[in-house]
């Protein structure tokens, strides 16, 4: 059922505010995350029911996230494996693409070979289109673009040489990114992709975040007057 007057092709989501959120209920930061993580599985699935969205970009893991303690880490790397691992099948059901944007070689492993696994298997899904971050930073995902035409003989590079060589292609352009927790910053997230996006940032940390949340902000696009830089 269409609600609104218009959607975002392109969804993308900064998810922060776990340990803010574990901390004020006196929880600590692991169920923090792991609130964190339900959301983001409610979210997809939530997405993937608005045909009129066709891609939706998270910030799991930045490049800077290494320097937080190792067990918080590790404890982010479980919830990656353990969301691959125990939603297969229903995001399979939903017919859900899964990309990966970021190096995931600094991985261990075997969570490598889950993440590898879920994007080769869902490549021919036809539904919404996942771009996970992961091991991401916008600027590196520029660089790496860059190199990659290099690489291939460039001599010089073309705005839609760039976009076409992120980890993003082929999605479009983010038309909506919504930061939650209060924070009103872009932390190196899909730089490229941003140039016009609308922005969005509510108070809620990302455990909180449900469909409800997820509607106000859809209303709130749809009355945006996008003009692109001309009239
Ligand atoms: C921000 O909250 C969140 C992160 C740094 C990581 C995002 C991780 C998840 C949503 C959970 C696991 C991910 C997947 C893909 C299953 P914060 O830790 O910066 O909290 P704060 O801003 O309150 O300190």
């Amino acid at each position: 059922m269409k609600k609104f007057a218009k959607y975002p092709t392109h969804i993308a989501f900064i998810m922060d505010g776990n340990r803010r959120w574990a901390k004020r209920r006196g929880l600590t930061k692991y169920v923090g995350h792991e609130k964190g993580a339900e959301r983001l599985v409610d979210i997809i699935k939530i997405l993937s029911e608005i045909p009129e969205i066709k891609y939706a970009s998270f910030f799991a893991f930045s490049t800077e996230n290494w320097n937080r303690e190792k067990k918080e880490v590790d404890a982010i790397f479980k919830l990656v494996t353990y969301m691959f691992e125990n939603h297969e099948k229903e995001f399979k059901d939903i017919n859900i693409k899964f990309v990966c944007m970021g190096d995931i070689k600094r991985f261990p492993t075997e969570m490598q070979e889950i993440i590898i696994k879920a994007v080769e298997e869902s490549k021919n899904n036809t539904g919404l289109t996942v771009n996970l971050a992961l091991n991401y930073g916008g600027r590196a995902d520029i660089v790496n673009a860059v190199n990659k035409l290099i690489k291939n003989g460039a001599q010089s590079v073309t705005e839609e040489d760039i976009s076409k060589n992120l980890y993003s292609y082929p999605a479009p352009d983010i038309d909506l990114l919504i930061r939650t927790s209060g924070e009103q910053r872009v932390s190196n997230f899909m730089l490229y992709q941003l140039a016009y996006s609308e922005f969005y940032f509510p108070k809620i940390h990302w455990p909180s975040f449900n469909k409800r949340q997820l509607n106000k902000a859809l209303k709130i696009y749809s009355k945006r007057n996008r003009r692109f830089g001309g009239n």
